[in-house]
């Protein structure tokens, strides 16, 4: 159930919000929260809302300044906990900006000027009960410094990091969701290590040449494509106990980059590997539901990659196959072939 309302959220708000329905999200987290109108009523006695910003009276711990060309953070009443900012030019976040804004839940500061320089050590400090921070597609080049322990979600994606600190991250202990992608991370040592509520990792298009090990033992999701990944690590997938969904693709693997048996467990759903420089199919576990290796240089169709023996209930789970782009063609299918892969509807290839 939790991980349908994450699922529902992680794909629900970005939709919500770029399409500027932000009220519409705002009413749905109200709900889901519990809220009464009349402490909410209570609340705004005290604060009143800048007049670049809309705050409205039906939901009066929001406040919306959105995509108007601020280049500076309005001034914020302390009873605002839903705050967006995205969309603007803002160049600064000095340690007074947000030094009143203690009851601050979300703070969408996504798509604006920000740097790493122009971001006070102290802008975040105050935040105590911050649990969305989307500083996404701005010019940062590191993790802001002392974010609030209390983060749930982190979406830091699409800036110019090159460097995650061990003390970045540390002690946010129910961190769930942590979007790096689109930044010049080489690689992030121990530092994901202790992060032991996260589920979904995307550290896509960095340049990454392996797999980040140590990586927390929880995940669901891993996405590491686009990166120049060269090797796995031996035994690499036996430290996760929830591991479902990994996406490798567009990286340099060859067949000897992957130690025997790396995917050969069970629990995965989905496997990405392609655009690699695979030549053999790699062993999964017939509990595997999707495999992706179209263009990588495959010169053969090796049944035993799925099935060992093949009787009642000995068989691959596969649904989809993907090998277009190898260097095999349909001929090379073995016709017993049916009886192992006896789920997959449409071998690509
Ligand atoms: C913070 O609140 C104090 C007292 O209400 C006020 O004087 C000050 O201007 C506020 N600062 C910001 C940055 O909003
Ligand atoms: C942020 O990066 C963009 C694109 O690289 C650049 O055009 C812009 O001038 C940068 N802004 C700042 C404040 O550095
Ligand atoms: C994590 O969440 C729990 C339960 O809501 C809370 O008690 C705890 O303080 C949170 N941890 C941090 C580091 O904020
Ligand atoms: C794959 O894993 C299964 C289950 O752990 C095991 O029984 C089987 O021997 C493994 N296959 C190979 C070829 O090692
Ligand atoms: C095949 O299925 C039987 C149960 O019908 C099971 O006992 C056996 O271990 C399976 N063999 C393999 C290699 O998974």
């Amino acid at each position: 159930m939790r991980l349908v309302i994450l699922f529902l959220l992680s794909v629900l708000l970005p939709l919500v919000l770029s399409h500027g329905w932000d009220h519409l999200a705002g009413a749905y987290y109200q709900q889901n929260q519990g809220y009464l109108y009349g402490s909410l009523y209570a609340d705004r006695a005290g604060g009143e809302c800048p007049e670049e910003c809309d705050c409205p009276p039906s939901f009066p711990v929001a406040m919306y300044c959105d995509s108007r060309g601020l280049t500076a953070v309005p001034t914020i009443p302390s009873h605002v906990k839903y705050l967006y900012l995205q969309h603007n030019a803002i160049t600064a976040l000095p340690d007074s900006a947000l030094s009143n804004a203690t009851n601050l839940v979300w703070l969408m500061i996504h798509y604006n000027q920000l740097t790493s320089e122009s971001i006070g050590k102290k802008a975040f400090l105050k935040l105590e009960a911050l649990e969305r921070l989307y500083l996404q597609h701005n010019n940062l080049t590191s993790i802001p410094s002392n974010l609030p322990r209390s983060l749930l979600d982190l979406r830091i994606d699409h800036n110019k990091i090159e460097k995650v600190s061990p003390t970045d991250l540390e002690g946010m202990d129910n961190l769930t969701v942590l979007y790096l992608h689109n930044n010049g991370l080489s690689e992030v040592g121990s530092s994901l290590k202790a992060l032991k509520s996260l589920i979904l990792l995307d550290i896509s298009g960095n340049k990454l040449t392996k797999v980040p090990d140590p990586l927390p033992a929880n995940l669901h999701q891993l996405y590491v494509e686009y990166n120049s990944i060269d090797s796995v690590p031996e035994a690499f997938l036996s430290k996760f106990t929830q591991l479902q969904y990994i996406r490798m693709s567009h990286n340099l693997l060859t067949d000897k980059s992957i130690p025997a048996n790396t995917f050969n467990v069970s629990g995965l759903v989905e496997l990405d590997l392609s655009f690699n420089k695979l030549e053999r199919i790699p062993l999964v576990s017939t509990t595997l539901q999707h495999l992706y290796l179209q263009a990588n240089q495959i010169k053969e169709f090796t049944l035993g990659s799925f099935c060992s023996v093949v009787d009642m209930t000995n068989f691959s789970k596969l649904l989809t196959l993907r090998l277009d782009g190898n260097e095999i063609s349909p001929q090379d299918i073995p016709v017993d072939s049916s009886l192992c892969l006896r789920q997959v509807l449409d071998i690509e290839i």
